[in-house]
């Protein structure tokens, strides 16, 4: 297969263990091995005595129990496990689709989520996300204009990364019956659920539709990146066997210490995401503080779930050039809109990350020195 640059992941790799003020990170703050397991008594010895065999294709059994708690409608054998979210996107696209397949995919968007199925040679259509005087839209209208005869898939991203738009109930409901009527998957990416910033917590899709695909991940919202346990939650088992045989190429089965260590964490889960909100609610405030300081420059849409937001800077600079030298000269990471094919003069910020103060005051005394402010 040939496929094109992840321009994230390339741009990330220039800087994300190099530049000290990463202002634009989307996974909450991390924590050690050791304070995960304290979430639960016992389990530090447990861990220490666990195997380091392999473990079973579809996930270890707990882990998938576990995770089936999360659903309304899920049982274990309707969860996979992968390696982190990127594994099983890639998996996903290459047991669904083929070449003369159309998708519809949400946009801006994670890279991976058009680009695996564009390396197939599906034709893509994009349903963007639009910025209105009330935050970011989407139109369900607009949706149906976009359908073809061939279209075997809708993609989506809830809550949205860089957006942080996320799907309504209403939304949800009446997307599934579009998908209903004309027959397409959907699959939806939710590796940002469980820190929900407007107070309201959404259905999984999953739940919602049977030919939906839900995708979770350790790495976001509960801030686990490291464990790389990410799942796929549907009720279609006929894709879950595909799903299974298909891993067996690619990692065949996950890391058992990160399945043990994900069982921890998600049978903590109230805490640990609630923990993570509060960090993200504490940050929101500073930045709220911040934009509100200098109107004219951007156009902040606070994010109604997740960790990241998409904010318009008023500059005649390229948006790419400014981050650019921002990095190089203070250190500080923000990610471009260019990185999102995406066009205007967009950056996202993240506010998942403890030392989001200081970041972001490094952030003002650049603006300060270079006389943006
Ligand atoms: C929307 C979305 N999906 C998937 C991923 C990949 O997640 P992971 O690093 O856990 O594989 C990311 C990472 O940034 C993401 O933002």
């Amino acid at each position: 297969m040939k496929i094109r640059d992840f321009k994230l992941e390339v741009f990330f790799g220039k800087h994300e263990f190099t530049a000290p003020y990463l202002l634009t990170q989307s996974d909450c703050e991390s924590m050690s091995i050791k304070d995960l397991l304290s979430y639960e008594e016992g389990a530090e010895k447990l861990f220490l005595n666990n195997s380091l065999g392999y473990t079973e294709v579809p996930g270890n059994s707990e882990l998938r129990k576990v995770i089936s708690k999360l659903y309304t409608t899920m049982k274990p054998e309707n969860i996979i496990v992968h390696a982190g979210a990127q594994e099983p996107i890639f998996n996903f696209m290459n047991v669904l689709l083929a070449k003369e397949d159309h998708v519809i995919c949400q946009f801006p968007i994670y890279q991976s989520l058009y680009e695996v199925a564009n390396a197939i040679g599906c034709e893509i259509s994009k349903w963007t996300i639009e910025q209105s005087d009330n935050g970011w839209v989407m139109d369900v209208n607009k949706l149906e204009q976009l359908i073809q005869p061939n279209t075997k898939l809708l993609v989506l991203n809830s809550p949205n990364n860089p957006t942080g738009y996320t799907l309504k109930k209403e939304e949800i409901e009446a997307i599934a019956e579009i998908a209903r009527k004309h027959e397409f998957y959907i699959f939806c990416d939710e590796v940002y659920k469980g820190v929900e910033l407007d107070g309201i917590k959404r259905p999984w899709f999953a739940d919602h539709y049977e030919k939906a695909i839900s995708l979770g991940v350790m790495s976001k919202a509960y801030g686990l990146a490291g464990l790389r346990i990410g799942w796929l939650a549907t009720r279609d088992m006929n894709l879950i066997d595909k799903l299974i045989k298909m891993k067996h190429y690619t990692s065949i089965c996950s890391s058992a210490p990160s399945e043990f260590l994900s069982i921890v964490a998600l049978k903590h889960s109230d805490e640990i995401l609630n923990r993570n909100v509060k960090i993200i609610e504490d940050n929101l405030k500073l930045a709220e503080d911040f934009f509100e300081k200098y109107p004219t420059l951007f156009e902040f849409n606070r994010p109604m779930a997740g960790s990241v937001a998409f904010i318009k800077m008023n500059i005649t600079m390229a948006i790419e050039e400014f981050c650019d030298a921002l990095v190089s000269d203070k250190g500080v990471l923000l990610l471009p809109s260019n990185i999102y094919s995406f066009k205007g003069q967009y950056f996202r910020m993240g506010f998942g990350r403890k030392n989001f103060a200081e970041s972001l005051s490094k952030f003002e005394e650049y603006l300060i020195e270079k006389q943006y402010v």
